[in-house]
């Protein structure tokens, strides 16, 4: 392969039908993700830097050294940049206006009100829920898990730094002014979260697709627009697992674009996108 002349852009490199077939699998066994059919653009377009860093001029020499020993590091590099991000505080807002009903509706009163972010990229979602929980929960203590298989995303939620403009046009102002801090400095045009809401969400990397490690037990899950990208197989091994993690009584939430309904789940569906495990002495479904 040779650069033009003059420092022009570099020729794209190809990738055959029997190299995207290889990745496809390499990326479901690791994350879940599926790649449809014709999505060879999307794989170049996120790779190919990875390619240029380490010199290499043929996909198939790229997907050998992930294939290979060693390769945990760049494994998880390749996972990361084929992961899609998009996220913004009060994503679907009507979730976060159930929020204290649902907290409300679940078994745990009493004891400190935890909710799951299950997906939570770089952090918008489990901030949303932290400042709802900040009006809903005043007279309880609670506690907000975001997780997400990203390591780049999970650096940014663990920053908790938000470019202004956006995030001032979705959270509402009461929450803006009671619970929300403007940049100043090196921080103009950022805003965060007062640091007493921010020291009760936690990130830390999960891969759903994997038994849980140890998270205890939740009131509500958001496991928001994540679904989408799974086959029917892991979805419903997923909602399986995230569903043992619930308190009786408690609900997990998926993206308005999402359903559970053929996965055979114990759940119980109250509304569009809202799940309830059954709580104490009502029956269980399947
Ligand atoms: C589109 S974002 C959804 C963000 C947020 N829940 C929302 O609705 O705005 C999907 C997230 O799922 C994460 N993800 C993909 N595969 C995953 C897996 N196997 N385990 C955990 N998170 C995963 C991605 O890294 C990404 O940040």
């Amino acid at each position: 392969m040779t650069r033009p002349a003059g420092g022009g852009c570099a020729q794209a490199i190809p990738l055959t039908d029997r190299e995207y077939a290889w990745f496809t699998v390499f990326l479901r066994r690791r994350s879940g993700i599926e790649l449809r059919e014709g999505k060879q653009t999307l794989v170049t377009s996120r790779l190919e830097p990875r390619l240029r860093h380490h010199g290499l001029t043929a996909y198939g020499d790229y997907f050998r050294m992930l294939g290979g020993p060693d390769a945990a590091a760049e494994t998880r590099i390749a996972v990361d940049l084929m992961t899609t991000n998009e996220t913004y505080f009060f994503r679907e807002p009507q979730h976060f206006e159930q929020l204290p009903e649902l907290i409300a509706a679940s078994a745990g009163a009493g004891r400190p009100v935890r909710v799951w972010s299950a997906a939570s990229s770089t952090g918008e979602e489990a901030y949303s829920i932290a400042l709802t929980l900040a009006e809903c929960a005043k007279n309880r203590s609670w506690e907000v898990v975001g997780t997400d298989l990203c390591t780049r995303v999970l650096s940014t939620a663990r920053r908790g730094l938000f470019p202004l403009e956006s995030a001032r046009s979705r959270i509402p102002e009461p929450l803006l002014r009671a619970h929300c801090l403007r940049g100043r400095g090196e921080y103009e045009g950022l805003l965060t979260l007062v640091p007493a809401l921010r020291a009760r969400v936690t990130f830390r990397r999960v891969n759903l697709t994997r038994p849980l490690p140890e998270l205890g037990s939740f009131d509500v899950v958001f496991l928001r627009n994540l679904l989408i990208y799974f086959a029917a197989d892991t979805k419903r091994q997923v909602v399986d697992r995230i569903a043992a993690t619930l308190r009786p009584g408690g609900c997990l939430l998926i993206g308005h674009a999402e359903t559970l309904t053929g996965l055979g789940s114990t759940l119980r569906a109250v509304r569009p996108s809202v799940y309830r495990l059954a709580g104490p002495g009502e029956e269980r479904s399947r």
